[in-house]
């Protein structure tokens, strides 16, 4: 089975590609076991440490999107890519010799893997399945800003699950474009959200980041899913996105 095109495909300087893999929709038992060999000894333990194999077919997929994904831009074979970590888990590529200077974000969601692919700067993605329960209110009044709160009271009920997830996404992805997780302070900024106004965020002085380095955008991807994509901009040229869906 081929897993790498012959010709790289291009990306320029303004591009970002997001890819997106159905993890429910690859069941070719070939495919899988090409999948397989591709992870290294360490990925095939992880996976394994998986208790259902929902979980494990998941990681599988996960791990083959982003190998099979980075070598459509570069002469390097699906296993062959090696990834550190930064102290807060955020994998980046091992630079090897002939290798553009590929950056690379990764989130998993019930249904949907995304990946999003740009050159040099810092990216963060997230996705989000809109069906997933829980405690709506209680994750907005203890993570979003005030001003972000504040926003969705003063919505119409039935509006509010949707600019819930609209934040939580645009959130996350900005605080994985910065690669800290968590330890960045969720309240610390804030995105402005108005139906005729581009997106934008604002910082607490706290945070000392500039917003005109930042291009965000929110995307529906299907009926379920809401992602989010937070890029920090080597000028302030605007990028342009291109999805891409995943065939293997
Ligand atoms: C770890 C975290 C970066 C993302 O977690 P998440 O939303 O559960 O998971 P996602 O599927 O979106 O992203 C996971 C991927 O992000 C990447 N990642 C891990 N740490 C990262 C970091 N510090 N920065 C950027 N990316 C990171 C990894 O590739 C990981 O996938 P992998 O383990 O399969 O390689 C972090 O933001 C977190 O723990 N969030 C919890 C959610 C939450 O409570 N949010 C508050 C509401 S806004």
């Amino acid at each position: 089975m081929q897993t790498r095109p012959k010709q790289p495909l291009k990306l320029n300087l303004h591009d970002i590609h997001l890819w997106l893999a159905f993890p429910d929709e690859i069941q070719s038992p070939e495919r899988l076991s090409t999948y397989q060999e591709m992870m290294t000894l360490e990925e095939q333990v992880q996976q394994q440490r998986f208790h259902f194999s929902k979980h494990r077919h998941q990681y599988l997929i996960t791990r083959a999107l982003v190998r099979t994904t980075l070598s459509r831009y570069a002469n390097i074979e699906p296993h062959q890519w090696r990834f550190s970590k930064n102290a807060y888990g955020r994998p980046e590529i091992i630079p090897q010799a002939g290798v553009p200077p590929l950056r690379f974000n990764l989130s998993h969601t019930d249904g949907l893997i995304i990946c999003g692919v740009v050159l040099k700067q810092d990216i963060g993605v997230d996705v989000e399945n809109k069906e997933r329960t829980g405690a709506m209110i209680e994750i907005a009044d203890r993570f979003f800003s005030q001003q972000e709160v504040r926003d969705l009271y003063a919505l119409p009920e039935k509006q509010r699950r949707n600019r819930f997830f609209d934040y939580w996404t645009l959130k996350e992805s900005y605080i994985k474009a910065r690669g800290m997780g968590l330890s960045l302070p969720l309240e610390q900024f804030s995105f402005l959200m108005s139906t005729n106004q581009a997106l934008r965020i604002t910082f607490d002085s706290r945070l000392q980041d500039d917003p005109d380095k930042w291009q965000f955008w929110l995307l529906k991807l299907t009926e379920h899913h809401q992602a989010a994509i937070s890029l920090c901009r080597e000028s302030q040229v605007d990028y342009q996105l291109k999805l891409m869906v995943y065939s293997g």
